[in-house]
């Protein structure tokens, strides 16, 4: 069920809208998530977000309200357009100056910062700049995927990045970035190059809002050391604090107040979030055959083994023939054992013949696991599900929406169903 209502702004006043919504300006201008809105327009706030919308001029809107959807007034401080919006004016104004320029956005989870980075990316553009923006929050990964950081142009108006086409990407291969540490940082530090190479003035970076420990702020940290933004942008006090000292004068380090009333998501919203960005996704995909001898592989240890033959395995481990049956395959990395087996195998702990580690998986180890995909010169081309695997054959079955040359594959660390819901982790080179 909606519902429609009207709502008379004076000019200056801040609104707090929670989607589902839809906003159409009757009269007047507003801005929302940085951009003018002009009467005529419209624009649509998701069902999980809510955002501040100012009125520039006296201001005339219609709203179409969804299911659990609500439209309040902002009390003293809790709306925060203005302080960004002179946050963005100084920002833009360092920009101009610049030839190009980049703009790291650090903060906690729900401080903000996939809304800051839309609202600056909006006012640059405004001011006449190519951006683009990449997103670099590898769980909530809102212009791809999760498990990779993708680069987008902003050349509209966007209230939220899950509006923007990708233009290009790198495979991380996890939602977490304590598991793919230093590919975040290189898959940022790429996509910004390629961002100044495709010709864009600026680029706003988003991160992941892995902030709360020492190992979270190093990391945000050795991202700066190696994008070498000329601002930061952080969301929330702690984290400012702790990265200004830190980075030292080296880059700008700007603080921005993070909004006190949201509409927050739950895990299992997040989770939804998620699955709903794979379904997207692979949902124009259709499922290609791989031959894997013919095929860069990383990532995935039992996969680029040498292969050991039964007899060998027989020696190696004391199996009985009813067991040997179960093997699909199994080959050897450095002091590694790797047996793919379906079903359980009696596997003596310490085997005499064999002094090395051994590893026992199952096909549905590596089943739902996501891959990047590479195109010729091992560049990042698209993702894949892994959908089945044949030992025998050495072939992967893989979905992907990528239609071009498959040159490589990526094993990430997340596995999904069939019904695209994370279902856990992929053992890859030790459980
Ligand atoms: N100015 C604002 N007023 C009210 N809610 C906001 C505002 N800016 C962002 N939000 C909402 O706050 C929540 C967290 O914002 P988001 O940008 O996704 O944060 P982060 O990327 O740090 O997790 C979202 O629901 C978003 O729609
Ligand atoms: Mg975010």
């Amino acid at each position: 069920m909606s519902s429609a209502t009207e709502v008379s702004l004076s000019e200056g006043r801040v609104i707090r809208v929670v989607g589902p919504a839809r906003v159409e300006v009757l009269s007047g201008a507003v801005l929302a998530v940085g951009s003018r809105y002009p009467a005529g327009s419209s624009f649509v706030v998701h069902r999980l977000r809510s955002y501040g919308i100012k009125a520039l001029s006296p201001a005339k809107l219609r709203l179409t309200l969804g299911d659990g959807s609500r439209v309040e007034e902002c009390g003293e401080g809790e709306e925060v357009v203005d302080d960004w919006l002179s946050a963005s004016e100084y920002i833009v104004r360092r920009c101009l100056e610049r030839r190009q320029c980049s703009v790291l956005v650090v903060g906690p989870p729900e401080s903000g910062k996939t809304t800051f980075t839309a609202f600056l990316a909006n006012r640059l553009r405004e001011a006449g700049l190519r951006v683009g923006v990449v997103e670099g929050d590898v769980g909530q990964e809102d212009v791809l995927i999760p498990t990779t950081i993708a680069l987008a142009e902003v050349s509209r108006p966007v209230i939220w990045l899950r509006e923007l086409e990708p233009v290009s990407l790198r495979f991380v291969g996890c939602t977490s970035p304590q598991y793919c540490y230093s590919e975040s940082i290189m898959a940022l530090r790429e996509l910004v190059d390629e961002a100044a190479r495709a010709g864009f003035d600026a680029v706003v970076l988003n991160t992941d809002g892995w902030v709360g420990s020492p190992s979270g702020i190093e990391h945000k940290l050795a991202i700066a050391r190696w994008v070498r933004p000329d601002v930061v942008v952080v969301t929330g006090e702690d984290v400012y604090e702790c990265l200004s000292r830190s980075i030292g004068g080296q880059a700008e380090v700007v603080r921005i107040r993070r909004p006190a009333i949201v509409r927050e998501r739950s895990r299992e919203e997040r989770r939804e979030l998620r699955t709903q960005a794979y379904r997207k996704y692979f949902s124009r995909g259709r499922i290609r055959r791989v031959k894997l001898g013919g095929v860069a592989l990383f990532g995935a240890c039992f996969l680029s083994g040498r292969p050991v033959s039964r007899d060998e395995l027989a020696g190696a481990l004391g199996l009985s023939d009813s067991e040997l049956e179960r093997v699909l395959y199994s080959s050897r990395v450095g002091d590694t054992l790797y047996v793919v087996a379906s079903g359980e195998l009696s596997i003596p702990r310490a085997s005499p013949a064999e002094s090395g580690r051994i590893v026992v998986l199952s096909p549905d180890d590596i089943k739902g696991a996501l891959v990047g995909l590479l195109g010729d010169g091992m560049r990042e081309a698209g993702v894949g599900i892994i959908w089945s695997a044949e030992f025998e054959s050495r072939e992967l079955s893989i979905l992907t929406p990528w239609e071009g040359e498959i040159r490589g594959i990526v094993v990430g660390r997340v596995r999904l169903s069939e019904n695209f819901e994370e279902v856990g982790r992929v053992v890859r080179c030790t459980p």
